[in-house]
């Protein structure tokens, strides 16, 4: 093997050409074939420099393959959602540019060389290089490709007719033409990130094939048809066999009726293995009979309406980035199936071809999206009502289409043979005008048997399903009712002139949008702690047939594994690579934290998306049956009525899809009743006795009782010689502070309106409530001893909480009582009256901390996960124990977090003693290792330090999270109107 480059030509600008691309064969389905093939994946010699004509190329290192170069040490990952990290000088981009040369050696098999001597042929396999590549065989150009996302071939018949020994080069560029059309809200970062291998093509194998398995839900027949094709498009005498249907035909473009067929659905995804042979070459693919129908407003699957229950994914990992280890596609998918989602889109790119096979085999509903977004050139669009300064991209730029029409035309190719993939979407936030129009014509025309969709064509006038992004859900009911406001109507019209688009008034008063099925293509940004309000979002798809669901922004935090400056182990994201342009973490806002551990809103959605909706009263389960095709014999139920220490077998109703009924519960004398349904038989990644589904019913009353102390008589409260006071086993110092309760310490105990703002209260929100809090003082806000006066049998404690700068406050009136045994807290906490209407409180509730570290909490409350107002779906009532750190969410960015909601009792127990909380009435307890002070300093989940204390905030009321890091504000149900508010409390210590 020669060991130079290819010889610089610096008039060759091949990274800034227009039409992208060169040399490369059309797109083909990836097919699992028998024909041979070399992988040439793993270590390469990698040279690294800045000019992308390889002048000032580096000393040759090793370098893995598939991976990307910011992973393996050459420059850094940066992080920008919408502006482009170069200037917008289409199609050039700057001198300096981050070149990678990967080079290796390859050895054509004797064999090889016989098969292509009687007309076989090679071609060299790109499945995902970022962002674009020249690629050379022994110093000879080959071609160059285009389309990071997207598979490349290359025809290297007569690059490598001679066995033995090649040298191939390959010279990847981090910017090109292509950046401009690949502005995703992800990391940037380059290389030759997915396999690359070397095919050997029989002659008279097959290129390509094409599938149709389609069924009729009317007759219950299949029908199939598989054209299989040479490399001009030519047709080649091929079979298709499918045992399974003891069916053998023609692959020549044949139709076949199968008289029954089991057919696909995410519900039962029923795959029939066949084999397309031709005399050379026999290919293995599994076929899903389905057929996929917008009929009118609604959106069928076999003839059912679909409700989408998705989430939408980018491809992320902590260490490797956009490089796919082949388990987590498969961890993935489980994982979606296990939390009850039925849908995922491809956000904004097609996945690694392995995420779909497992997508076919798990059953779920694909939205396949093209490697497609412009967003940074018209990125005061991005939050719809703002638009502003109209910029004219891709859109509508006709130099781009040729390329764009062939990104759209290459990804459909590769995968329209999966059962899975239910509609194409051209891609993401790239405006709308002819070229988008063009790309979806060619999706048609390319494959006719799906719908397309593309969410910024708002009113849906060239696109088969209409979609748009974060829409209120007051919004969602006018679409659903089909009726848009005057004022929806004018937000609408302004998106779409921000496209620079000339768009008549009136022109969203009758839009095509309104007679066709619409979804959201993102929704419930699942940013940090939230999205709230999934049950809203969820209940108009019952209400509305024309709302199929949609999907929850976004599957995974893209977190990267990485060290802050004082050495923790952190999850970075923008800004901690060096990065001077850069969107903080708003990349993190997933389902699943970087590591794939569900957050609690995952365990959110598994309820909201339950296939079965299920409401417990105290007498009855109602249930209804959202599967579109089965009924409930997959579950089976089950009952508890201690707190979920034992469960008894439950009768589930005979119910069809749609259907709902009523299941009588036990009656007896108990406070809390728990049902629950759970999956009878393993179903693909779902394991037997899963559950799927669980709520929880309690009787306040007989909760209350209960929980509720024995009363022993009352003592007297005493004032000491120094002014401290105790009442019972509790003190308090001269300022009236609760100091100490029998053997434990007490520090820091009072009235509490704040809680950590969470991302989305942050600056990007339509109400900044992070900095309006802060601004007034709330997280430091400064108490006043008014009077402390002994009542009687009580003690009463009144107090200011005051805010610097500031007349506004609240007055706080403590009034205890004691006995020998414990104390009885009632806290009333009045805010000023002339507190301002839009300025929510973020709670209201009374936090203390003991000294030392408990390591055990017990509640009787609601858990095991955390809940907000707006949030908490799934957690049932039980006594739920767990250490404090189990009780903590690790956000990415730290934030308030681990409420357990409707708690009545709670014990605390560890070195320093027990404490013991009971209340009359639910409240919501956190519990942490750190105070509020810690958890709103740090800015990595890594750096938070346990301080050796244990606080514990009890809450009579919280403010809900809401959406809007990019999204809807909190719905008004879960606005924390500032108002009086009574906290009571029992606590004891319990001698050991
Ligand atoms: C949308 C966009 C997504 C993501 C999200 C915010 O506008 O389509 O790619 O940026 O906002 O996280």
């Amino acid at each position: 093997m020669t060991t130079t480059v290819p010889a610089t030509d610096r008039t060759d600008r091949w990274w800034e050409e227009l039409p992208a691309g060169r040399g490369r064969l059309r797109g083909r389905a990836h097919l699992a074939t028998d024909a041979p093939a070399l992988s040439l994946d793993g270590t390469w010699d990698f040279r690294y420099g800045t000019r992308a004509d390889g002048s000032d190329l580096g000393e040759a290192a090793p370098i893995e393959v598939p991976g990307l170069w910011q992973f393996q040490g050459y420059g850094a990952p940066q992080y920008t959602n919408v502006i482009y990290p170069i200037p917008r000088d289409v199609p050039h981009v700057p001198d300096e540019n981050p070149t990678g040369h990967y080079s290796r050696s390859l050895t054509v098999p004797q064999d090889w060389a016989e098969e292509l001597g009687r007309g076989g042929r090679v071609l060299l396999r790109f499945q995902g290089v970022d962002s674009a590549a020249k690629v050379w065989i022994d110093g000879e150009e080959i071609g160059v490709t285009a389309g990071s996302r997207l598979t490349q071939e290359f025809d290297v018949t007569g690059a490598l007719a001679a066995p033995g020994e090649h040298r191939l080069d390959v010279r990847v560029v981090q910017w090109s033409v292509n950046t401009y059309v690949e502005d995703q809200d992800m990391w940037w970062a380059s290389g030759i990130f997915r396999s690359v291998d070397l095919l050997l093509r029989p002659a008279g194998g097959i290129h390509d094939l094409v599938t149709l398995a389609d069924f009729d839900p009317a007759t219950g027949r299949g029908l199939l048809r598989a054209t299989a094709v040479g490399p001009d498009g030519e047709s080649v005498p091929a079979t298709v066999e499918v045992p399974g249907l003891g069916l053998t035909a023609p692959a020549d473009g044949t139709e076949t009726v199968i008289e029954q067929v089991r057919p696909w659905s995410a519900e039962d995804p029923h795959l029939y293995a066949a084999t397309v042979r031709t005399e050379t070459e026999t290919v293995s693919l599994r076929l899903g009979f389905r057929r996929v129908e917008v009929d009118g407003e609604i959106f069928r699957v076999n003839g059912e309406r679909i409700v989408f229950r998705g989430v939408n994914r980018h491809e992320a990992d902590p260490v490797v980035g956009r490089t796919q280890h082949l388990e987590n596609q498969d961890l993935d998918v489980a994982l979606m199936k296990q939390h009850n989602l039925n849908a995922v889109r491809t956000s904004h790119y097609p996945p690694h071809q392995r995420f779909l096979d497992v997508c076919d085999e798990a059953g779920l509903y694909v939205i396949c999206e093209g490697d497609f977004e412009t967003h940074g050139f018209h990125a005061d669009s991005t939050w719809g009502e703002d638009a502003t300064g109209a910029a004219e991209g891709p859109a509508l730029d006709p130099q781009f289409e040729q390329s764009l029409v062939e990104r759209s035309d290459r990804f459909v190719r590769r995968d329209r043979n999966h059962a899975s993939i239910v509609m194409w979407s051209i891609g993401n936030e790239a405006a709308s005008g002819p070229v988008t129009e063009a790309m979806v014509e060619r999706v048609r025309a390319t494959d006719p048997t799906r719908p397309v969709i593309y969410e910024q064509d708002y009113s849906a006038s060239y696109v088969d399903v209409f979609s748009l992004m974060y829409s209120s859900v007051e919004e969602s009911e006018q679409i659903g009712r089909r009726e848009l406001s005057a004022e929806y109507q004018d937000k609408l019209t302004r998106m779409l002139r921000s496209f620079a688009l000339d768009v008549p008034d009136g022109h969203f008063a009758d839009p095509p949008a309104l007679s066709k099925p619409f979804l959201w293509i993102e929704y419930a940004h699942a940013m940090g702690n939230g999205a709230g309000s999934l049950k809203e979002y969820m209940a108009l798809t019952e209400q509305y047939p024309a709302l199929h669901g949609g999907f929850i922004w976004e599957w995974i935090d893209h977190g990267l594994l990485t060290h802050d400056a004082e050495g923790n182990e952190i999850f970075g994201y923008g800004g901690d690579f060096g990065e001077r342009l850069h969107d903080g973490n708003f990349v993190a806002d997933g389902l699943v934290l970087p590591d794939r551990t569900p957050s609690p809103a995952l365990l959110d959605a598994k309820h909201h998306y339950s296939p079965v909706g299920l409401e417990v009263s105290a007498t009855t389960a109602r249930l209804t049956n959202r599967y579109a095709f089965s009924d409930l014999s997959r579950l089976r139920a089950e009952v508890s009525l201690d707190q979920q220490a034992t469960w008894q077998e439950l009768a589930l109703p005979a119910l069809t899809p749609g259907q709902s009924g009523e299941v009588p519960l036990p009656t007896g004398e108990h406070a809390a009743v728990t049902v629950r349904l759970l999956t009878r038989e393993a179903e693909g990644p779902v394991p037997a006795g899963h559950e799927v589904v669980a709520a929880s019913h309690v009787d306040a009353q007989r909760l209350a009782a209960a929980t509720a102390v024995p009363a022993a008589p009352a003592l007297a409260p005493q004032q000491e010689a120094d002014g401290a006071w105790r009442l019972g086993p509790a003190r308090f110092d001269d300022l009236g502070r609760l100091v100490g309760l029998g053997d434990l310490g007490i520090e820091h105990a009072g009235a509490d309106l704040y809680r950590a703002p969470v991302d989305n209260e942050g600056a990007r929100t339509r109400n900044p409530l992070e900095a309006r809090w802060k601004r007034i003082g709330l997280d430091v806000a400064r108490r006043r001893l008014v009077g402390i006066e002994a009542d009687g049998e009580e003690l009463v404690i009144r107090t200011r909480l005051g805010l610097d700068g500031s007349a506004l406050g609240a007055d706080v009136v403590e009034r205890w009582r004691g006995d020998v045994d414990g104390v009885d807290l009632e806290l009333t906490v009045t805010p000023a009256a002339f507190w301002p209407r839009d300025l929510p409180l973020p709670r209201i509730g009374w936090t203390f901390a003991l000294p030392a570290a408990p390591d055990q909490v017990e509640y009787d409350g609601f858990g095991p996960h955390e809940s907000y107002p707006d949030t908490g779906g799934g957690t049932t009532f039980a006594t739920w124990r767990s250490s404090v750190a189990d009780l903590q969410v690790p956000y990415v960015f730290p934030q308030e977090n681990g409420n357990r909601a409707g708690v009545v009792r709670a014990v605390l127990s560890g070195v320093g003693g027990t404490l013991e909380l009971r209340a009359p009435e639910p409240f919501g307890l956190a519990v942490r290792p750190w105070s509020t002070a810690e958890l709103d300093a740090r800015a990595h989940d890594g750096a938070l330090r346990p301080d050796g204390r244990t606080w514990v905030t009890a809450s009579a009321a919280l403010h809900g999270v809401g959406s809007a890091a990019c999204g809807p504000l909190p719905l008004p149900e879960y606005v924390l109107d500032a108002h009086e508010e009574t906290l009571r409390l029992h606590l004891a210590s319990p001698g050991r």
